[in-house]
């Protein structure tokens, strides 16, 4: 099922993912129907600006929860990327877009008969569960524990292990052939000019910044009570590299199931050295906790499809230099 010249639809196609992946398929001639809440908004100013947006580029006002926008946008293309989900903190935000908007999404595909769905999951529906033990590898057969999620209350695991759970059980009832691709976190060049939660990872440990808030960025205060950060161990892949991914799991026939998207393993601290040692002049953070050690991914299953990842210090360039373009840095 190779993309070139098919028609597809991207969902929150604004996004610092979806926009690549718009970019990716602007590239082999296809069209795409692109989903926003607010088409009107400057931030997706970028879209217009890709390489064959004019042509190929259809913009639809379409929210999750909002199924007749959905099912506009959706008909007559062959697949759907689906892309889109809520990133805030508010449980009662974040779970019914990211669990009823998949379905939603869902229910106008099998209505359209689009030939393949790719949904974006996360690591997130794989790592949360007090099962795993301390450097234990995990492959798709895992899944993060509902229940620990609620108890610890972390939300975006939750939301995001109930969206992808209710949508594979959801594509096995009624035979819609979905398969979903679990990213870690995403860094790599952003195309939009707002920050998204995991850039702004990046941005933090080259401005020295801490901060509560952010999920992805942990601070805690260190034995001598001076705020540090913890040494966590990060899962880094390239946003270039998922959005190949999203579009190589649509196209191959053989590809079924979840795949896990993952390249690098660093330390907190081995990251902020390689930054160094490429930008020395950043207010790096100076103080990290150790933490125990957590379960690492296998992306084996993806890499035997035929996907290779870009080199770390690819990814670490490619998006400083983006943010410096952007006047985020
Ligand atoms: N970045 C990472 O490290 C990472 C890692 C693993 C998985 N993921 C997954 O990858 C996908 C893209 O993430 P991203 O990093 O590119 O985030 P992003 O830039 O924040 O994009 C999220 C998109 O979802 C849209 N959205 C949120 N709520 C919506 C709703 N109710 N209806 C319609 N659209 C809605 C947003 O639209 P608005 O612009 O209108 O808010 C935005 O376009 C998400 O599914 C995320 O869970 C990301």
């Amino acid at each position: 099922m190779a993309v070139e010249k098919g028609r597809y639809c991207v969902t929150g196609a604004g996004g610092f993912l979806a926009s690549w992946v718009v970019k990716l398929l602007l590239s082999k001639d296809s069209i795409i129907h692109g989903t926003l809440r607010d088409p009107s908004n400057d931030k997706h100013a970028h879209l217009k600006k890709l390489d064959k947006a004019s042509e190929n580029l259809k913009l639809f006002k379409a929210d999750l929860l909002d199924y007749e926008s959905l099912h506009t946008a959706i008909q007559g293309c062959d697949g759907v990327f689906h892309v889109a989900s809520p990133v805030p903190y508010d449980p009662v935000e974040l779970i019914e877009p990211a669990v009823k908007g998949t379905l939603n999404v869902l229910k106008a595909c099998l209505e359209a008969k689009v030939k393949r769905v790719v949904f974006v999951s996360s690591a997130a529906s794989l790592v949360m569960n007090p099962k795993w033990s301390q450097g234990q590898v995990l492959n798709e057969t895992c899944w993060s524990d509902k229940e620990y999620c609620r108890s610890t209350k972390n939300w975006y695991c939750l939301s995001k292990t109930e969206a992808e759970y209710e949508a594979l059980e959801y594509a096995r009832i009624n035979g819609l052939d979905l398969v979903t691709v679990c990213p870690t976190l995403i860094m790599g060049p952003i195309l939009q000019s707002t920050v998204n939660a995991s850039t702004l990872v990046l941005i933090k440990l080259l401005k020295g910044v801490y901060a509560f808030g952010s999920m992805l960025i942990s601070m805690t205060l260190d034995p001598e009570g001076y705020e540090s950060l913890e040494n966590k161990l990060r899962m880094i892949v390239d946003v270039r590299d998922v959005a190949e991914a999203v579009i190589m799991v649509y196209e191959k026939p053989e590809a079924e199931g979840r795949y896990i998207c993952t390249a690098h393993n660093i330390k907190t601290t081995d990251l902020v050295e390689e930054l160094k040692s490429i930008y020395p002049n950043y207010s790096y953070p100076k103080n990290f906790v150790e933490v125990e050690e957590q379960p690492r991914l296998s992306s084996e299953k993806l890499q035997r499809l035929g996907l290779s990842f870009r080199p770390l210090k690819e990814t670490l360039t490619g998006s400083v230099e983006s943010y410096k373009e952007a006047g985020l840095l």
